[in-house]
């Protein structure tokens, strides 16, 4: 085989001995393909690799690029068999007729689109709330088998029956012939992504040839009666209507490639996930107590440890992926499980993180007009599984030194056995049959971040000015806090009331967040709840640290400015400064020394820099004295009311872009009006829809209600979580409180949650 790069044999190869030493099939990869891949993703991040012929990509926002674009990479060869196929094995599959065609994974635009619009109804959140109790049942069923045993390989007793027959049921194929279909699609898959020696070719090709034979009378008797229920009689309905979008040809094949994508998928992303919560044990009794946090702790799964490791796309045309110039027809291995440890998209990628904010943007269900039709019944499995045995078993363990063994494949990946084991004198519901009872019913869909709150204790409350109090706020187990930068905020959970709060103590002291919080006279109940009834010893949700109003290390000198309570954040970034060694002033204007918090450890810390207008002994903030000329390398940040913010906004017209950075106590106000909203049309170029948003709908309720994961956080355009990336279309009305009026006039982003737009508009999602 000669270097695809310089067309040489071996002199001249640019391919490195790593390169060249990659193999899927090795053990390295079979036991951590992201690790196998860490060099990949520091070094090479896209690599040709003799041994697979294949061109391979390791790092996030590359694989996401190639997901986007399915006309340059083509997903046609996802289901082609990676080892090449020996002749006898083809008379074999010969003798059952067998002629797999295109199903929706593996075809290309534009019947892709029209067939997976055509079909796609049945995997709406409000159809698939109907499966939930059935997955409930069977779930139950299961564990009362076993709950008094002691002991049960997961797997075997109920990893792979129930995602099995989840399929069968959402297909409305007859629930038989079980053991017989496990088996074919496991041959199926070593067909697929496996290196099946000759004789094992054989063996696969009279399985899969059983499968196709057996795919096709389901299907024959489907026809017979096409009114009942489930998928693939609706696919035959759809059939009368768009003969030439679903056709015959169309329906054998889908037939048989769902039951593999729907249940073994499942099967193997279910055993992963209990297989990782259980070997870090104070995750899995996190989870125990706080069944809130299943949704993320499924997704954190599917990222950290998911069942589909790597997927393939082919080029129809040369392309560039980073700096690699790649032929037409090359073909790419994306391993999405290396993506999915990227450090340059996930904090602490490998970590296994409950309270991960951005789970969701793993790869493992693919992006993009592919993406998996299927994600929301699994994550509706793996989150009932995971609901029932934390409550009903919270005291299984895994049986230790097992060892974990996987059919060897470039793509699936589970392990064959999971071996648990618990002791039923301790099981609860001999104590309390209400345990028996779910705790959670959880919305289909993506996890909502809102339900990532942490506990933590209140370790002191102080007064630090009149109607501000001081709150310091540790981990009740002692562990640190997550770590935070100047200018970060929280999200205290209080009485079920989500306030925000910036932080204003160390970074460097992760053991404790500093808070200050005023006594708001127009209180919607939160600042009243934490001067009124919060004590020390109570403990409280918390959410985040996020940061909105990051301070830029690199300028050359700074202008803090703080309002009354807006001295916060800017306390933090004073702090940051000179320790950093960086030139600032800092300004703070309130009513009355009695009312400005910090004024002591100002003085200390930052006398030389500060300024002190209290309006009761006539002092007032000048703004144009204090923020000066718009110099090269000065920076701005101020928070502070918004009648203070509006005058910087003014002052500083006409600046050059990106000098001012403001923070807002609260949302704009201008959320939705039912009344006086006008609908509009959003095209998603990545998933191939197009959305309508009603006037009495957000954006982001739209892209949920479609299937379009969005991550989210307040809902009140105040954080940036659903920040989306707009890219054509004009008249967008932001009303969120993040943005500057820079990034605003770049009409290139905006928040979902919130913002509108007065015409139509595309995203890139
Ligand atoms: C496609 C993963 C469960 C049905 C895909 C793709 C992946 C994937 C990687 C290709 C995406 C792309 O090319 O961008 C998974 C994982 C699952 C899962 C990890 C479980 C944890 C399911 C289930 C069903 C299903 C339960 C159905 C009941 C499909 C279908 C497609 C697909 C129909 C093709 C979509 C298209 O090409 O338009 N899945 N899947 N999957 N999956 Fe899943």
């Amino acid at each position: 085989m000669g270097c695809p790069v310089t067309g040489t044999a071996v002199e001249g190869c640019p391919v490195s001995h790593q390169a060249a030493e990659f193999d899927p099939f090795g053990s390295d990869y079979q036991l951590d393909p992201a690790e196998a891949l860490r060099w990949s993703r520091n070094q090479a991040p896209v690599f040709y690799s003799p041994k697979l012929d294949y061109w391979v990509i390791s790092r996030y926002n590359d694989i996401k690029a190639v997901f986007r674009d399915n006309i340059t990479f083509s997903p046609a060869i996802a289901l082609e068999k990676i080892t090449p196929v020996s002749q006898e094995a083809q008379d074999v599959l010969r003798g059952y007729d067998y002629a797999m065609n295109r199903t929706l994974v593996n075809e290309d635009e534009p019947q892709h689109t029209e067939r997976r619009r055509v079909l796609m109804e049945h995997f709406t959140p409000e159809n698939l709330e109907g499966h939930k109790p059935m997955v409930r049942r069977l779930t139950r069923e299961a564990l009362d088998r076993i709950i008094d045993q002691g002991d049960a390989d997961l797997v075997n007793e109920m990893l792979w029956e129930i995602p099995l027959t989840v399929a069968l049921h959402f297909l409305g194929v007859p629930e038989e012939d079980m053991d017989k279909l496990r088996e074919y699609s496991i041959a199926h898959t070593v067909n697929t992504w496996g290196r099946p020696s000759k004789d094992e070719q054989i063996k696969v090709a009279h399985a899969v040839g059983n499968f196709w034979q057996y795919a096709g009378k389901v299907l024959e008797k489907m026809r017979a009666s096409p009114d009942g229920p489930g998928w693939m009689r609706y696919a035959i309905r759809q059939q009368a209507s768009y003969p030439e979008v679903v056709t015959d040809s169309y329906l054998h094949s889908m037939m048989m490639a769902i039951i593999v994508a729907a249940h073994e998928t499942t099967a193997h992303a279910s055993a992963n996930m209990f297989r990782r919560l259980l070997e870090q044990r104070e995750l899995w009794e996190e989870v125990c107590r706080k069944p809130r946090l299943i949704p993320n702790a499924v997704e954190e799964c599917l990222r950290h440890t998911g069942s589909v490791v790597a997927w393939r796309r082919i080029t129809t045309r040369p392309a560039t992926i980073g700096d690699v110039q790649l032929p037409e027809g090359a073909r790419l291995l994306m391993v999405t499980a290396s993506g999915n440890h990227d450090e340059r998209h996930f904090e602490n990628p490998d970590e296994l993180d409950l309270y991960r904010d951005n789970a969701v943007d793993h790869l493992t269900f693919g992006y993009g007009s592919h993406q998996c039709m299927g994600k929301n019944i699994a994550r509706m499995e793996m989150r009932i599984f995971l609901e029932e045995f934390t409550r009903r078993l919270p005291h299984m363990e895994l049986v230790p030194r097992q060892q974990f063994t996987y059919l060897p494949n470039t793509s699936f990946r589970g392990p064959d056995h999971l071996w648990v084991h618990w002791d039923p004198a301790s099981n609860p519901e001999r104590r309390s049959d209400q345990v028996r009872e779910p705790r959670m019913d959880f919305d289909i869909g993506a996890p909502s971040v809102k339900d990532l709150a942490r506990t933590v204790r209140l370790a002191d409350k102080r007064v630090l000015a009149k109607d501000i109090v001081g709150l310091s706020l540790e981990d009740p187990h002692g562990r640190p806090l997550p770590n935070w930068t100047p200018g970060a905020h929280v999200e205290l959970l209080l009485d079920e009331m989500g306030r925000h709060y910036s932080l204003c103590g160390d970074p460097e002291h992760p053991e404790r967040l500093e808070l200050a919080v005023l006594r708001e006279p127009a209180s919607r109940g939160g600042s009243i709840y934490v001067h009124e009834r919060l004590q020390v010893g109570d403990e409280v949700g918390l959410r985040g640290p996020k940061n909105h109003f990051r301070l830029d290390e690199r300028a050359e000198e700074y202008v803090l400015i703080a309002g009354g309570i807006g001295i916060t954040p800017i306390i933090a970034m004073a702090d940051r400064l000179k320790r950093l060694g960086k030139p600032y002033t800092l300004h703070y204007a309130g009513r009355s020394r009695r009312t400005m918090a910090f004024l002591d450890r100002l003085a200390a810390e930052h006398g030389d820099c500060l300024h002190l207008y209290p309006s009761d002994e006539g002092a007032r903030l000048q703004i144009d004295a204090a923020i000066g000329e718009p110099t090269e390398g000065r920076q701005i940040y101020a928070c502070g009311p918004d009648r203070l913010l509006e005058a910087l906004e003014l002052a500083t017209d006409g600046w050059p872009a990106g000098m001012l950075h403001v923070e807002h106590f609260g949302a704009a106000g201008a959320l939705l009006d039912p009344s006086k909203e006008e609908a509009f049309e959003v095209v998603l170029e990545d998933s191939g829809l197009t959305v309508q948003v009603a006037p009495d709908q957000t954006l982001l309720e739209a892209l949920r209600a479609a299937g379009i994961d969005v991550a989210s956080d307040c809902e009140e355009g105040l954080c940036g979580t659903c920040e989306v990336t707009v890219t054509s279309g004009e008249d967008i009305d932001h009303r969120d409180r993040v943005l500057s009026r820079e990034e605003r006039g770049e009409g290139n982003r905006m928040m979902a949650c919130c913002s509108r737009a007065r015409g139509k508009i595309s995203l890139a999602l």
